[in-house]
């Protein structure tokens, strides 16, 4: 069980002429949640809730969203405070550790992260084996589950200097395994991590660098790498963090669940959404479609079209993300020289359609994080399908936050619902030759 819980009148359910009572707690920021833990055993009656939509799976102290306020904050510290002032490392600590680093806390994590930031050179054969048009998040997933395989697992009851080296270890790495599978898809030499440099430029660096090409990281696209990062740091319970909690629910160590959320964040429901952001943008430019021909097809059910980067399950106002993200975008833009950049222009004129338009305010339709994120980091020079990618080195914190908390909670159990059966009920099997 986590942090602070307020217990509350409880709730009555009446059902078969029995009445049984529920009983309700709230969390630190009230939100007001019936504990229905008995339901099956007191009345034999499940819920139904497709999508867990009105289902909170645990107690948690790291994230708070308010969706009708657009509120996001990380151990009580808003995303504002956190994007105006922290480095992605500080916000990482912060996750993890359950505190901002001090100085002294923070050189050691640094030092850690450099001791960590090599992959073993056997690893390397791994990259040279994918065909060049995989797709990063393919690369990511099979390498950060093989790092199991090449260093220690993170067992539960782990000391402190193992959690470190561990969660160290996984934030240190994905980079390099980022950069090598850009490397490898351009067909480049790999460029090794460096003790010089910082977290976010020593990324670039290993992207961007190469034998032939001097490269000098932009202080500006620095810092925007790492706000961008500290945008995507934790948010409470999507779907790629509950996958991470549920594989995590069955013992499957640090490395195996982390690679679960890999795979559930590439969707482009979820992560997936910033690549697709920019492709349908780049669409709409090349088939010389009008803002409100999108805009219209995105309405009709039958187009199957979304406005990708547009909507979000819990946010029904303006994502704070999407504005500080937005903000940054164009500052990123004007710093690079392309302030009229076509897309750029585009986005937002479809963002001031919709929000204009009776369909988008009706259904609380509005820019999420993943709509201007992809803008910036084409403008950086990151191809469209490492996107995703960036999501996830931004998310590793949450989720190795997540699952160490999720680990610790004396109250979780394996994950495993129930399902309505539907089907047949009476079938016997009749010799082959007589089947239909
Ligand atoms: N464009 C057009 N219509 C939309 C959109 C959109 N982007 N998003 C939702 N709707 C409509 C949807 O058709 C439905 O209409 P109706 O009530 O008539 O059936 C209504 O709005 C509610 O949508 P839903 O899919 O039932 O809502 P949800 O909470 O299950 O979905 C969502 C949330 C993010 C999956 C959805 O808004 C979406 O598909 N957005 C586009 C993809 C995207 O940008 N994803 C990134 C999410 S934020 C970052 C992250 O967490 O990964």
């Amino acid at each position: 069980m986590n942090g602070q819980r307020k217990t509350l009148n409880s709730a009555e359910l009446r059902y078969n002429g029995h009445t049984i009572q529920f009983p309700v707690f709230e969390g630190s920021m009230g939100e007001k949640t019936m504990d229905i833990r008995a339901l099956r055993k007191e009345t034999g009656i499940l819920t139904y809730d497709p999508g867990l939509i009105n289902t909170g799976i645990c107690t948690s102290d790291l994230t708070y969203v308010d969706g009708e306020k657009g509120v996001l904050l990380h151990r009580g510290y808003s995303i504002e405070d956190l994007a105006a002032n922290c480095r992605f490392l500080e916000v990482a600590y912060l996750l993890i550790f359950g505190k901002l680093p001090n100085p002294v806390e923070q050189k050691s994590f640094s030092e850690l992260m450099n001791l960590h930031s090599m992959i073993h050179e056997d690893m390397q054969h791994f990259f040279r084996n994918y065909p060049e048009k995989a797709h990063p998040m393919a690369v990511l997933s099979a390498m950060v589950v093989s790092l199991s395989s090449f260093y220690p697992e993170l067992d539960r009851e782990s000391a402190t200097e193992r959690i470190d080296n561990t969660v160290t270890r996984l934030l240190s790495k994905i980079r390099t395994i980022a950069a090598f599978s850009y490397k490898k898809s351009v067909g480049e030499p790999f460029v090794y991590p460096s003790y010089k440099l910082r977290y976010c430029a020593n990324f670039l660096n290993m992207m961007f660098s190469s034998p032939v090409r001097d490269y000098t990281v932009d202080p500006v696209v620095e810092r925007a790498l790492n706000l961008f990062l500290v945008l995507h740091a934790d948010h409470e319970q999507n779907c790629s963090t509950t996958v991470v909690r549920t594989v995590g629910s069955s013992g499957a160590n640090l490395y195996a669940s982390i690679t679960a959320g890999i795979c559930a964040l590439w969707g482009p429901l979820h992560g997936g959404a910033n690549q697709a952001v920019i492709e349908m943008l780049e669409e709409v430019l090349s088939q010389g479609m009008s803002v409100r021909d999108v805009i219209e097809s995105a309405k009709r059910k039958e187009s199957k079209i979304r406005l990708m980067g547009f909507g979000h399950r819990v946010y029904k106002t303006y994502d704070p993300r999407a504005k500080i993200a937005k903000e940054a975008c164009k500052n990123l833009l004007e710093h690079l020289g392309h302030p009229d950049d076509p897309l750029l222009e585009l986005a937002m004129a479809l963002e001031e359609a919709a929000l204009k338009d009776p369909y988008f305010q009706e259904k609380h339709l509005y820019p999420n994080v993943d709509y201007y994120t992809g803008i910036a980091y084409r403008a950086m020079g990151i191809p469209t399908n490492m996107f995703t990618l960036l999501f996830a080195m931004g998310r590793l914190p949450g989720w190795i936050a997540q699952w160490l908390e999720n680990s610790r909670d004396g109250e979780q159990k394996l994950m495993r619902p129930r399902q309505v059966y539907t089907g047949e009920v009476a079938n016997r099997v009749l010799p082959i030759g007589e089947r239909a």
